[in-house]
């Protein structure tokens, strides 16, 4: 059983993470959202401030998942929680300006993706001074809520971290967009074209998932010598090609992250 979690922002990813963890079992909790979206459950009242929180409620984490913009006049609000670890999955806000903005509060920062909303995200987190192993352990049972966790001790590795898993899945709705173009372009009809490419994304994503083999090894697997996978991939492993496009792109959101924390 979770214990009491206040969470501040209820959009995508927090009311994605909010789903998984009335799955594990949530005590009594707050939400504070100024668009007051729909409780999901009995256990989590949503309320429109931090002025309308009950003064007696004392959550054991405050998790932050506002837009990176808000986050210098949201935060001061609940830096009198001194209690709580709070755990952030704001993009491009570092522990030092958590720190600075929350009067010194123990905080986590952790960087989730969007399949956390069906509970296969992958968030990477890094523990703030003073955190304990306590704290450390309730966070990552929160983030666990929403898919796997694994840990960082270098906070620097948040930025290439964003660009990789953080912004990963928009990269790959992006191949099912272009495979459906493409698909287009050889005569094949629109609503096949959308079929192939997604059932291709997503059965090859889920094999992935359920297989010991490695990546390269499973596209190997569907290449036979001087086929016609072979003279696909000739094309887009070309240097020129995907992995140059790839390494620039994600040195491009690195870059982006960095520029962001300041
Ligand atoms: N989406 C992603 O792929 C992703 C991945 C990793 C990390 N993140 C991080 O997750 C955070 C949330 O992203 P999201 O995609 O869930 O955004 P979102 O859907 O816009 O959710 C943010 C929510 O916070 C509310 N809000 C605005 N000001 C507030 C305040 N002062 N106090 C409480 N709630 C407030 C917003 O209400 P209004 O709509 O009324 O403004 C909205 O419901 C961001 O910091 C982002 O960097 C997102």
């Amino acid at each position: 059983m979770l214990p009491p979690v206040l969470l501040v922002g209820m959009g995508k990813m927090g009311g994605a993470m909010l789903a998984g963890w009335r799955e594990q079992g949530l005590s009594a909790s707050f939400a504070v959202d100024p668009s007051l979206p729909l409780s999901p459950g009995p256990e989590v009242t949503v309320v429109a401030s931090a002025a309308d929180l009950p003064a007696d409620f004392r959550p054991a984490a405050v998790v932050l998942a506002v837009k990176p913009q808000n986050a210098a006049q949201a935060l001061p609000l609940y830096a009198g929680h001194r209690q709580a670890v709070m755990l952030s999955i704001m993009a491009g806000c570092s522990i030092a300006f958590l720190q600075t903005a929350l009067a010194g509060a123990n905080v986590v920062r952790a960087m989730p993706n969007t399949p956390a909303a069906i509970r296969q995200g992958i968030t990477v987190a890094c523990v703030g001074p003073g955190v304990g192993a306590k704290q450390k352990a309730l966070c990552h049972a929160l983030l666990a809520g929403v898919g796997l966790v694994e840990w960082v001790e270098d906070e620097a590795l948040i930025d290439p971290v964003t660009a990789v898993s953080g912004g990963g899945p928009a990269y790959v709705f992006l191949l099912a967009e272009l495979l459906e173009q493409a698909a287009i372009e050889q005569g094949i009809p629109q609503p096949l074209a959308r079929t192939l490419a997604r059932q291709t994304v997503a059965g090859s994503g889920a094999l992935l998932a359920a297989s010991n083999e490695d990546a390269a090894q499973l596209r190997r697997n569907v290449t036979s010598p001087k086929g016609t996978t072979e003279r696909a991939l000739a094309v887009l492993m070309d240097d020129a090609a995907w992995p140059r496009a790839m390494s620039r792109a994600i040195a491009a959101a690195t870059a982006r992250s960095r520029e962001l924390a300041g």
